[in-house]
């Protein structure tokens, strides 16, 4: 089928991603990707469309320099791929391509845990700055075999995600009856104990739940590779992050997967950065789609954004090429919006940019809501269930 959408935008690379995804695939992991109700996911989107700019003109500014440092490294855009498991589902070149594509534009991959080609293959493959975020098993042997074989292969940081191990919802497996397909392995488990276990599918059963900070003091003991925590939602928790001598934090709530109705991540970014003060790096992922967006999270405190899905609609559609793609229109998009806010770089984009969402305000206008959950009802995101419940939410808030 000849599809007439053409590839100008992220959205438009999610909408043609939506088309030749299998939708069991595209409604559990690509599209909807969420907690039950997609609420947490909404919020993360609406925060975005909540935050204002606030442009300046008359600057002077001919060009704009996009690049940042994070970690110590210099990369040309602060546009960063999030961990994100199995890259394979969407293109047999799986993560190989992607990290060729980060490369190539000067940005960082972070390697998920749950990767289908293994820590060595990707680094080899890598020609750029490489992060491998980390997985917290109850076989604490094999987490520490995962982290020193990052450190051996290259990887210059490590990201702990916190968000999602103590439980997770099982409501859009069963919904969607996705099943991962039985020759998409994860690839780090080779030569592990997890190797003969149902965990080279999938590993949830794999996590440890109690995980706590006395753990993350205990990977500072075994890796030299700076730290960042990952799933960050509130300013306690960012100053314990402090405490605990990490480098960095992800102000993420899982792209929506994890708890459901949490805030916006966007909401939450000034909160999180007045809590750290510049103590340590704050970056942010969440419904990131464009170059505006990032503006509004650099303004907010972040040093960088993360994106998730729009990775895997650039795959789907045309493996390394697609994701390259993508990521030259977050660069292309922000320098416009760069040049229309008047700064000359990423380090003087400052709060004075935005209006932030205030904090703990409900986001977004009901009926901008509605409109956008309909769009996902009529694309196969959401079923009419879905939608019903959630309109009856909004109309009754
Ligand atoms: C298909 C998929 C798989 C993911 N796998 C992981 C993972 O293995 N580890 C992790 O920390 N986060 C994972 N995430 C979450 C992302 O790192 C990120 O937090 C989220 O996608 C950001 O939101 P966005 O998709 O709206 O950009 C995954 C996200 C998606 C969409």
């Amino acid at each position: 089928m000849e599809s007439s959408i053409p590839l100008l935008s992220v959205l438009d690379y999610e909408a043609r991603a939506s088309e030749i995804i299998p939708s069991a695939l595209f409604n559990r992991w690509f599209g909807t990707y969420g907690a039950p109700d997609w609420i947490t996911n909404t919020n993360n989107l609406d925060a975005i469309q909540s935050t204002k700019l606030r442009p300046r003109v008359l600057a002077g500014i001919g060009k704009r320099d996009l690049s940042t440092r994070v970690l110590g490294q210099d990369i040309a855009l602060p546009v960063m791929l999030a961990p994100s498991g199995f890259h394979q589902r969407a293109h047999p070149d799986g993560e190989l391509a992607s990290v060729s594509a980060a490369g190539s534009m000067g940005t960082v991959m972070c390697l998920s845990t749950a990767s289908t080609y293994s820590i060595e293959e990707v680094a080899r493959a890598s020609s750029g700055p490489i992060w491998f975020q980390l997985y917290f098993l109850r076989q604490r042997e094999v987490t520490e075999t995962l982290v020193r074989r990052a450190e051996d292969a290259g990887y210059s940081g490590l990201v702990v995600t916190v968000d999602n191990l103590p439980a997770r919802s099982r409501e859009r497996d069963t919904r969607y009856a996705y099943q991962v397909p039985a020759e998409r392995v994860l690839k780090n488990f080779e030569g592990t104990d997890l190797w003969d276990s149902p965990s080279r599918y999938a590993m949830h059963d794999s996590y440890e739940m109690a995980i706590a900070w006395s753990d993350m003091e205990w990977l500072r003991t075994i890796t030299s590779m700076p730290m960042v925590i990952k799933g960050i939602q509130t300013a306690e928790d960012a100053r314990l992050c402090m405490e605990h001598g990490m480098d960095g934090l992800i102000v993420s709530n899982h792209g929506g997967h994890s708890l459901e109705g949490s805030t916006g991540s966007m909401e939450m970014l000034p909160e999180i950065a007045d809590a750290v003060g510049g103590g340590i790096e704050v970056y942010m992922d969440g419904g990131i789609r464009r170059g505006a967006d990032v503006v509004k999270a650099l303004a907010l405190g972040a040093r960088a954004v993360f994106v998730g899905r729009p990775i895997f609609w650039g795959l789907a559609i045309d493996g390394e090429a697609g994701v390259r793609h993508v990521l030259e229109i977050f660069r292309d998009e922000l320098d416009i919006a760069m040049g229309l806010c008047g700064v000359a770089s990423a380090a003087e984009v400052d709060r004075d940019l935005v209006v932030p969402v205030g904090a703990g305000a409900g986001a977004g206008d009901p009926v901008d809501r509605l409109e956008r959950l309909a769009g996902l009802v009529d694309r196969g995101y959401l079923t009419r269930q879905e939608f019903d419940a959630q309109k009856a939410r909004i109309l009754g808030a």
